[in-house]
């Protein structure tokens, strides 16, 4: 029997906990937001694996292109003996990694979706029945207990995730995971590229539909999880490139003057016509902004392979 571990760093009551703080500070400010992390519910993971098999939205396939050709090279600079992955959702795009480590000691999938990590550790051990497995369900922006593992250690942070967090909080969140980190230890981060604004809209604004549908899904979470009435079909969906920023903007529009109601918040919100509630950017980088981020959080920054088509980039890092 493989040993699989899964490890609840957050109880239920903690999620509806954060949950309720964001609802409640993010809708009573101006503009209003909402955080992404709230999207992942089952129907919005769903509708997330959707929107990668988008043509319009390159990432996911960009990101996979550099992992089957680069995992080699990732997997001898490391060395790594125990991985970690954050944000590992299905896992699939790690498994050219962990064929490309057939020393690793364990894995350390983190995820806030209970049943994406059970899913993908019992996928995971069927074929690496020697691997240890120690799921996490856990936020990553906070701070991680790791289990006791053998290093070097590998901390992957894959999907342009790193995009959802405001500057700051990427320094912030860097710099914890340069704590974590011993001389040896490494950081794979994914980033998405700044490139022309019709390929960036068309990724999160998609044809058929999908990302609006997930965009969307967020007000479903939150007229379940809290009692609230958002009627969805008058929210339209909003994906803009700032160019100041060099992030895109998803929002949600109301479509006319509303008031929603969110009883287990107390709270009646009022939202204009016109009026724009923000549920993510996405922020888009280039390898001297990617390495200024690293450096300042203690990391260096060691090896950058992009697509070919120069889309998306895997950064090396390792503790400075
Ligand atoms: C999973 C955070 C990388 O920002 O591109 C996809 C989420 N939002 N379409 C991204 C997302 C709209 C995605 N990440």
């Amino acid at each position: 029997m493989s040993p699989f571990l899964l490890t609840r760093t957050l109880p239920a009551d903690a999620t509806d906990a954060a949950l309720r703080a964001d609802v409640l500070s993010g809708l009573t400010q101006h503009p209003k937001t909402l955080p992404p992390k709230w999207f992942y519910d089952a129907r919005g993971s769903e509708l997330f694996e959707e929107i990668t098999r988008l043509a319009e939205y390159y990432p996911t396939r960009a990101e996979r292109e550099i992992l089957v050709a680069r995992s080699g090279e990732i997997a001898a600079a490391s060395g790594a003996r125990t991985l970690i992955e954050l944000g590992s959702g299905s896992s699939e795009k790690t498994r050219h990694l962990l064929d490309a480590l057939p020393d690793l000691h364990t894995y350390v999938p983190v995820d806030v979706s209970e049943s994406a990590l059970a899913g993908a550790a019992r996928a995971l051990l069927a074929e690496r029945p020697g691997l240890s497995v120690h799921a996490l369900v856990a936020d990553f922006t906070h701070a991680l207990e790791l289990p006791e593992s053998p290093g070097p250690r590998l901390v992957v942070f894959l999907g342009g995730t790193l995009g959802n967090l405001l500057p700051e909080e990427r320094a912030d969140f860097l710099r914890s995971v340069r704590a974590r980190l011993a001389p040896g230890d490494g950081l794979l981060l994914g980033t998405d590229l700044v490139k022309d604004e019709g390929t960036l809209v068309a990724a999160y604004d998609d044809a058929a539909g999908v990302t609006a549908a997930f965009n969307k899904n967020v007000l479903a979470v939150v007229n379940r999880e809290l009692g609230a009435d958002f009627p969805p079909g008058d929210f339209g969906h909003v994906a803009l490139w700032d160019p100041d920023h060099e992030w895109i903007e998803m929002r949600l529009r109301a479509r006319r003057a509303l008031t929603v109601k969110i009883r287990e918040l107390d709270l009646v919100v009022q939202f204009e016509e016109g009026e724009d509630l923000r549920t993510e950017i996405s922020a888009k980088f280039r390898e001297e902004s990617v390495r200024g981020e690293l450096s300042a959080a203690g990391l260096r920054l060691d090896q950058w392979w992009t697509d070919a088509a120069g889309r998306f980039a895997l950064s090396l890092a390792t503790v400075d």
